[in-house]
């Protein structure tokens, strides 16, 4: 196992999340109780038990690259016949789906090159909800540039012309809360201070950058966050 997922292997969640701002961005959309919902970019199923809760009838359909979070899910979720993981990438997940979740992974894809692409795949007045790294004031400190290592970080004017440029419309955004964060960095915490004594140089250099992702988030979370999307094909 890398050193990367030493880290990485056996948390609840790989990103922050929260119950509340799953039911709020079902309810921006007004899902129906049967709905087919993807979870694309899943993780080992963090956001999947408040999906169940906020559409209590739909299926999902939960898609992660890396297949031993899968297996998490696979085997969290052994009991209920409306929950399914399969490994395989984000944007060949087969719909039709009446609504996308996605927390934390469209940067790996791009808000623009996501949405397009899975405009095939919903049903008709399906919608999606994204969160995407975002910059809450200009100009924001070195530390969270370099966190940022390149990747072209955005503010929210930003993120509604990449919705723009697929053709949705943006229904309604939010800030993900402190909470969600929390919900992220707090088992990872536990986890960093369990696996430091006994890590060798490749782990402890995994363990700084997660202690600095978390350590610059506490530091500057009015400077920069994750924004909550619902959007809409136009
Ligand atoms: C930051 S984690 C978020 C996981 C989960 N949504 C959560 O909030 O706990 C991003 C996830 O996206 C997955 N991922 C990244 N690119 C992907 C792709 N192209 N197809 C499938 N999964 C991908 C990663 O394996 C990782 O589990």
């Amino acid at each position: 196992m890398t050193a990367f997922f030493k880290l990485h292997s056996g948390l609840d969640r790989e990103g922050p999340g929260h119950p509340d701002e799953i039911a709020w961005a079902v309810e921006q959309v007004g899902a129906s109780g049967a709905a087919r919902m993807l979870d694309a970019g899943s993780g080992p199923g963090g956001d999947v038990p408040a999906l169940r809760t906020a559409m209590p009838g739909a299926t999902i359909l939960a898609v992660d690259s890396h297949a031993p979070f899968i297996d998490d899910l696979n085997a969290r979720f052994a009991d209920d016949p409306q929950v399914t993981g399969q490994a395989a990438d984000i944007m060949t997940a087969q719909g039709p789906f009446d609504f996308i979740w996605c927390a934390g992974a469209i940067y790996f894809v791009g808000v623009t090159e996501a949405l397009s692409g899975w405009r095939a795949a919903l049903a008709p007045g399906g919608a999606i909800a994204f969160s995407q790294a975002c910059l809450f004031r200009p100009d924001p400190p070195a530390a969270v540039d370099t966190l940022f290592e390149g990747y072209p970080v955005t503010d929210e004017a930003g993120i509604k012309a990449q919705v723009a440029a697929a053709g949705y419309d943006l229904l309604a955004t939010r800030p993900v809360s402190d909470a969600a964060w929390e919900a992220y960095f707090q088992p990872m915490e536990t986890r960093i201070a369990a696996l430091r004594p006994d890590a060798d140089p490749a782990l402890n250099a995994v363990l700084d950058d997660a202690e600095t992702e978390l350590a610059t988030w506490r530091a500057h979370r009015r400077d920069f966050g994750y924004l909550l999307c619902v959007v809409r094909p136009a």
